[in-house]
């Protein structure tokens, strides 16, 4: 998709030499990754760390060097995608099951940039299901807790199994209805036993990358 290659490319511009790189995961920030590693090429030094096995290896193909996780003080600048991103760049993410790494990540960074083609600016967060990561253990039990917030919840399947994360845990896709107050909902979630994290990224995004109506783009 044209769109998610010319913001993902964008991004590259949040990059300068030296800096350790926050590598998101997903169809937008490949396009990314890519070009720092044209960049690398060109002589651009960056250090990446991935949010995930799939951008790892990305990473290793496109000729970026990894940070040690357990080394780095900093990171100076997360890149990542957003399944929605609303008018207080508030996001929902973990469509491609990453979001746990990819908060951390985010959270660690001292800027934050997100990726957005058109499709993902709404006003509300909601239309999409919210991915929810959670411990194998009590599945059923965690998956009920959440339905009481008033979702439709499905637990992720992939290949006729629950679908399993990097880190070993299941997704569940919430449905709420509309997501009018996503701070409160970040924090209702995350104080259910069994549940790891959301993919409600409040606050946290400095700048997203979009394009406008006539497809120019716009840092938001
Ligand atoms: C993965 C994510 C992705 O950033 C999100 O799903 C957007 O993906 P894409 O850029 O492929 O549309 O949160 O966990």
């Amino acid at each position: 998709m044209i769109e998610k290659k010319i913001v993902g490319e964008k991004a590259v511009e949040f990059v300068k030499d030296g800096m350790t790189v926050g590598l998101g995961t997903g169809s937008t920030v490949y396009y990314t990754i890519i070009k720092l590693g044209q960049l690398m090429k060109e002589g651009l030094t960056i250090k990446g760390v991935p949010t995930s096995v799939e951008t790892e290896k990305l990473a290793i193909e496109c000729g970026i060097p990894l940070a040690n996780i357990k080394e780095i003080d900093q990171i100076d600048v997360a890149i990542d995608g957003a399944d929605e991103v609303d008018s207080q760049l508030n996001l929902m993410k973990g469509g491609g099951g990453a979001l746990l790494r990819e908060k951390i990540i985010a959270r660690a960074a001292k800027k934050f940039i997100v990726v957005a083609d058109p499709a993902k600016i709404v006003n509300h967060l909601g239309a999409f299901p919210l991915p929810i990561e959670v411990v194998p253990f009590g599945v059923e039990m965690t998956n009920e807790q959440i339905r009481l917030l008033g979702a439709e919840t499905k637990i992720r399947y992939s290949n006729g199994n629950p679908y399993q994360s990097d880190n070993g845990n299941y997704i569940i896709d919430a449905k709420f209805p509309n997501i009018l107050n996503p701070v409160t909902l970040e924090q209702k979630l995350n104080m259910i036993p069994g549940v790891v994290e959301n993919g409600l990224f409040n606050q946290m995004a400095n700048a997203v990358i979009t394009l406008n109506a006539e497809k120019s783009v716009v840092i938001k």
